[in-house]
């Protein structure tokens, strides 16, 4: 049996690391206007102990890394990094989820260090709704770092679009027909209750079954196909006839917590075995020492609870354990 297999079989093997949780953007669905308590930089665990970290969970099994924020980007020499990490032996996969902002100018340089794929927040093609959701940056910004990212070589390049009632999903229709023209994969997300005012979820919330009834509705041939190249939960389609593909991740209308096989290390240095529920280990505890960080790794497979209960939440109904009080930003999604 593989060392991280949780009390339910499940073998994990990805790692999604946190580099900082600053973000120059405040998306509507992840970060108050005004921002929340930022980690001092010297609470944030340095490349070296990141670096530490992965290399007890490698010796583990993890073999595919994905780098998140808050927005990665931000913090310098992700790069160097990035070469570190594709240099561990079992390192097999290392991928980067960032709002695209400030990708053009780094495309390159991060994959000459080793990154293998990009995902990209793309939450509308209107200019004026991107300032609406995101409440800072331009979108303008956004379309140059994903052709950036096409021309530095990666592919498949993943747009990661959070439906949102009553603000995007008549925009539904425009990113299929993005997905049918362009060799993209458009992923649509259900928005996800963390850490955050539940009335601004409950008025937003939409499953995305809304997505097949528009995909059926403006006449495509679709069926599920094979997962397109990734490590995540999306649940992946092929567009007859298309040069793109379209996914669906749908945690709350349907959740796929039975096939977990993740983990996350936070900005500030917490191993959460879940991204829902409130509890977490202390990494920084055992920087140094080899063997209380496998020993930790092992701690986070007993403690993994089997689902999250996101759908309960909107049901009203009691919680089994205690949500998580960090915000995405903090958590890395
Ligand atoms: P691939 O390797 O390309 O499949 O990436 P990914 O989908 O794992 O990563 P990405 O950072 O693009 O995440 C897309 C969305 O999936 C985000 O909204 C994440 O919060 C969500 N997500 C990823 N893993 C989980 C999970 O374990 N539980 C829940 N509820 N959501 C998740
Ligand atoms: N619900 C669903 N997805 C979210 N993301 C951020 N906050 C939420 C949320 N509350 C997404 C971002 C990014 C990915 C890391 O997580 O859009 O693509
Ligand atoms: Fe920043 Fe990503 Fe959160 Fe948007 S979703 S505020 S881009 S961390």
């Amino acid at each position: 049996m593989p060392a991280l297999t949780d009390r339910f079989g499940r073998v994990h093997d990805y790692l999604r690391i946190s580099v900082t949780d600053r973000c120059n953007l405040r998306c509507l669905y992840c970060m108050p206007e005004e921002g929340v308590a930022f980690t001092e930089s010297e609470n944030l665990l340095t490349y070296d102990q990141i670096v530490e970290v992965v290399e007890a969970g490698a010796k583990l099994g993890i073999s595919k890394l994905r780098i998140t924020g808050g927005e990665p980007l931000i913090r310098p020499g992700l790069d160097g990094l990035i070469g570190r990490l594709s240099a561990i032996p079992g390192i097999k996969d290392i991928a980067l989820t960032t709002n695209g902002v400030f990708l053009a100018k780094q495309a390159e340089a991060l994959r000459a260090a080793g990154l293998n794929r990009v995902n990209i927040s793309l939450d509308t093609l209107d200019s004026a709704r991107f300032r609406f959701i995101a409440r800072r940056g331009e979108l303008k910004r956004v379309m140059e770092g994903i052709e950036a990212a096409a021309a530095a070589g990666f592919r498949p390049i993943k747009l990661n679009c959070v439906l949102l009632k009553g603000v995007n999903e008549d925009e539904i229709a425009a990113f299929l027909k993005m997905a049918y023209e362009q060799p993209m994969h458009v992923r649509f997300i259900e928005y996800m209750p963390i850490g955050h005012a539940d009335d601004n979820w409950r008025k937003h919330y939409l499953p995305l079954t809304r997505v097949l009834e528009v995909a059926e509705q403006e006449g495509y041939s679709f069926q599920r196909g094979p997962n397109v190249r990734g490590n995540g939960p999306s649940e992946d389609y092929v567009l007859e006839g298309g040069r793109g593909t379209f996914g669906l991740i749908h945690p709350i209308s349907d959740h796929f917590c039975s096939n977990c096989n993740r983990l996350r290390l936070t900005a500030d240095g917490s191993i959460k075995p879940c991204l829902y529920w409130v509890d977490e280990l202390n990494a920084k505890d055992a920087l140094g020492d080899p063997d209380a960080m496998r020993r930790l790794f092992l701690r986070a497979m007993d403690i993994k609870p089997e689902n999250h209960e996101m759908a309960a939440k909107l049901a009203n109904d009691a919680l089994s354990h205690v949500p998580t009080e960090r915000r995405m930003s903090q958590i890395g999604g």
